[in-house]
């Protein structure tokens, strides 16, 4: 933190009273924590088509521990739309999105761009969705219910923030910004998923400098143009604890890895074991 004597006058901070004092730190510097959505943004949430996941033909979805909507800011300063594909279970302990090791992955992207603060992130899904029910067209992206409230988070998100460029990560997510009709002239940076089995490096590399190109750095953000090694683990950065909730573990969404997993049979829908270093 800043040390308030280097930013006043000598002498001004002990003239304040300790409630006005109190009132400068706060509004400099907190809150260090994601406070969580607004009225208008918890509104939208509590509209989510939860009945129209659990009751979905085939069963497609891990639905028992319900949604996880986000990351990143509900606050009007997104300037960056992130749209990854669902949530896992390091995304339903910490109730917010790309938190275990994709997001973490993810990140350091995002930090190649000099963005440490300024996006808000959607999946492509609201629950865990069954790869094999992905991949084998059982469910899609661009189901009409899933798809027109998809639609109405990034509308709203249009409307309250001076987005500038979508970030796709991975096919699902990138058909879902192709069928936002809200998105205008919006950039898309399609992006391979942080987690595909291989060509992430390489993908990523050739993407690099136009999505530097189209997405300027926050004030306290580097820029890095070294494109990424192509041999050896995608590098990632810890999730910034301001986009998590208050009393969330340090080691949550940190150290590159997945922290939680689903039970074994027959608990694999109703048990997550999280385990602490
Ligand atoms: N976790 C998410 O929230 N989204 C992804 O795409 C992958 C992991």
């Amino acid at each position: 933190m800043k040390d308030l004597h280097a930013i006043f006058q000598p002498g001004a901070i002990e003239k304040l009273n300790p409630v006005a004092i109190d009132r400068i730190i706060c509004a400099l510097f907190y809150p260090q924590y994601d406070p969580g959505p607004n009225c208008s943004w918890e509104r939208l949430f509590q509209t989510a088509p939860v009945d129209h996941y659990v009751t979905f033909p085939q069963a497609p979805f891990h639905t028992r521990f319900g949604p996880v909507f986000y990351r990143g800011r509900l606050d009007g300063t997104a300037r960056v739309l992130v749209i990854g594909q669902d949530p896992s279970t390091d995304e339903i302990l910490a109730q917010r999105i790309f938190v275990g090791q994709a997001g973490q992955i993810a990140q350091h992207f995002l930090g190649k761009l000099g963005l440490t603060r300024s996006y808000l992130m959607f999946n492509s899904f609201l629950f865990g969705v069954q790869s094999t029910s992905l991949s084998g067209g059982a469910v899609s992206e661009t189901e009409a219910t899933i798809m027109a409230y998809r639609n109405s988070l990034f509308d709203h998100a249009q409307a309250t923030n001076p987005l500038t460029a979508i970030i796709a990560f991975g096919s699902h997510a990138n058909n879902c910004a192709l069928n936002w009709p809200g998105r205008g002239s919006l950039p898309i940076i399609h992006l391979t998923h942080p987690t595909a089995p291989s060509g992430v490096a390489a993908n990523w590399n050739s993407h690099l400098a136009a999505a530097q190109n189209v997405i300027a750095p926050d004030s306290d953000g580097h820029v890095d143009t070294t494109p990424y090694s192509t041999s050896g683990a995608m590098p990632h950065l810890d999730i910034p604890r301001r986009d998590l909730p208050f009393g969330l573990p340090a080691w949550h969404g940190a150290g590159g890895g997945t922290q939680s997993q689903r039970g074994a049979a027959p608990n694999f829908e109703s048990q997550i074991i999280w385990s602490a270093p």
